[in-house]
């Protein structure tokens, strides 16, 4: 449970708040490389922890990250012109390059030095890991990218995409992070899957009430949950939680590893960012038609938009009959089946109404971490330890079968697959 106050500083992500406030301190992944316009296309507009901006790359291929009504008088540049070197306003003919430098003000007289004075808002803006990525902060703090294990990787090795979400970032990834749903919402009543880890596995339905340990990871924190299995085993998952909306995972033995990023677009509505990868080879022909199709990772969308077919306002297309028959749910789909549950709570659930239990234990240091982290950053002024020290980023998320009775800390080969695969620094610890 918490209060409204820290309900409100946990979801508030305008430019004034605290949360809002320490998110712009990171790198925001903002949309797919592929959703960027092409030198000299239309823009396209961008919605970002409550700003209206638009994207546009210029005649030589930069990346242009501005806000979206014009500093004159705020006609949308949507709708502009993206020519020779700028983006044209279409109301006065007002010019802007990518850094919001006015270069043209056409309605006003030759002699006039007004152009030099007026700027439109502009973010530092780079593609990196098939992803958009745009820095929103103090441009004297602007970190490194965080050091994930996607980035850099040949395009071929990577599948990003994106799709919107009708509720609150973080009660959309307060999803990700309670595992013990898994028993319950992915379960399907008419097969058995023969792999005994996949969600559908007879892993998750051997116990139904996981033991969790959170350790931390430096950059946030592994919410670690083991289940009794087989006998005299426990069946452990490491999932990744990193400041300020990132999750990871655990893959399926020889499935593509995978990040998922919930990046608030409005407080009522967020972004999910998905880069499924392969370190050692390219993804192939097959993984990637199903995730288009929405299996597994990632979700379909109406082609064109970034809006699921199965979504809120058509009931994500339950079917009664194959509720009774088939899935847990009758929704097709993982990730339809995840968004049912955290959207129908309302766009910003009241967390005063809640009652927690100890499947709740990752959520509730989730909002912790969030919250003290927000508050320390903004009080002190300077940036978390997270975001000066990107390499905390590449962490995996792993699973194992143990011996049942074996302690996790002491499982030191194990924890040793999820910590990150750069060497740490001692001078930054
Ligand atoms: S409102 Fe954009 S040029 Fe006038
Ligand atoms: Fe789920």
């Amino acid at each position: 449970m918490l209060t409204h106050e820290k309900n409100a500083l946990l979801t508030q992500c305008g430019p004034q708040t605290t949360m809002g406030r320490f998110m712009r301190s990171f790198w925001i992944p903002a949309m797919t490389s592929a959703q960027v316009p092409a030198a000299d296309d239309p823009p396209v507009r961008l919605t970002l922890l409550n700003e209206r901006l638009v994207v546009f790359r210029d005649s030589e291929g930069r990346v242009g990250v501005i806000e979206e009504n014009c500093p004159h008088r705020g006609a949308s540049l949507f709708f502009g012109r993206n020519e020779e070197g700028g983006l044209r306003c279409v109301y006065h003919g007002w010019k802007f390059d990518v850094n919001g430098n006015c270069l043209e003000m056409p309605a006003e007289p030759k002699t006039s030095r007004m152009c030099q004075n007026v700027k439109a808002r502009a973010y530092p803006a780079q593609i990196a890991g098939a992803l958009l990525w745009v820095y929103m902060g103090d441009a004297q703090t602007v970190p490194d990218l965080p050091a994930f294990g996607f980035i850099g990787r040949p395009d071929d090795h990577l599948y990003a995409s994106r799709w919107q979400q009708e509720c609150n970032y973080a009660q959309a990834m307060e999803g990700e992070l309670d595992s013990a749903h898994v028993s319950f919402l992915h379960k399907e009543l008419n097969r058995t899957n023969p792999d005994h880890q996949a969600l559908t596995g007879k892993y998750f339905q051997e116990d139904t009430a996981p033991l969790w340990k959170i350790l931390p990871n430096g950059a946030g924190f592994m919410a670690c949950n083991g289940r009794s299995v087989d006998g005299d085993k426990r069946y452990w998952r490491i999932n990744q939680f990193l400041l300020p909306f990132f999750t990871m995972i655990p893959p399926r033995p020889g499935d593509a590893q995978l990040v998922r990023m919930w990046v608030p677009m409005t407080d009522e509505r967020c972004w999910v960012i998905c880069v499924s990868w392969r370190s050692d080879a390219p993804l192939n022909e097959q993984e990637i038609t199903a995730w288009r199709n929405g299996e597994n990772s990632h979700r379909k969308v109406v082609p064109g938009t970034t809006l699921p077919v199965e979504r809120l306002d058509n009931d994500y297309l339950i079917d009664r009959q194959e509720q009774k028959t088939v899935s847990f749910t009758g929704i097709k789909g993982i990730r339809a089946q995840d968004a049912m549950v955290t959207e129908s709570a309302g766009p910003i659930v009241d967390r005063t109404r809640e009652h927690l239990g100890s499947s709740d234990i990752a959520v509730v240091a989730m909002r912790r971490a969030l919250m003290e982290a927000a508050t320390k950053c903004v009080d002190s002024g300077s940036p978390h330890q997270a975001a000066a020290n990107p390499w905390l980023y590449s962490v995996r998320a792993v699973q194992a079968v143990l011996p049942r009775d074996q302690n996790l800390e002491t499982a030191e080969d194990f924890l040793r697959t999820a910590q990150p695969t750069q060497p740490i620094n001692p001078a930054t610890h």
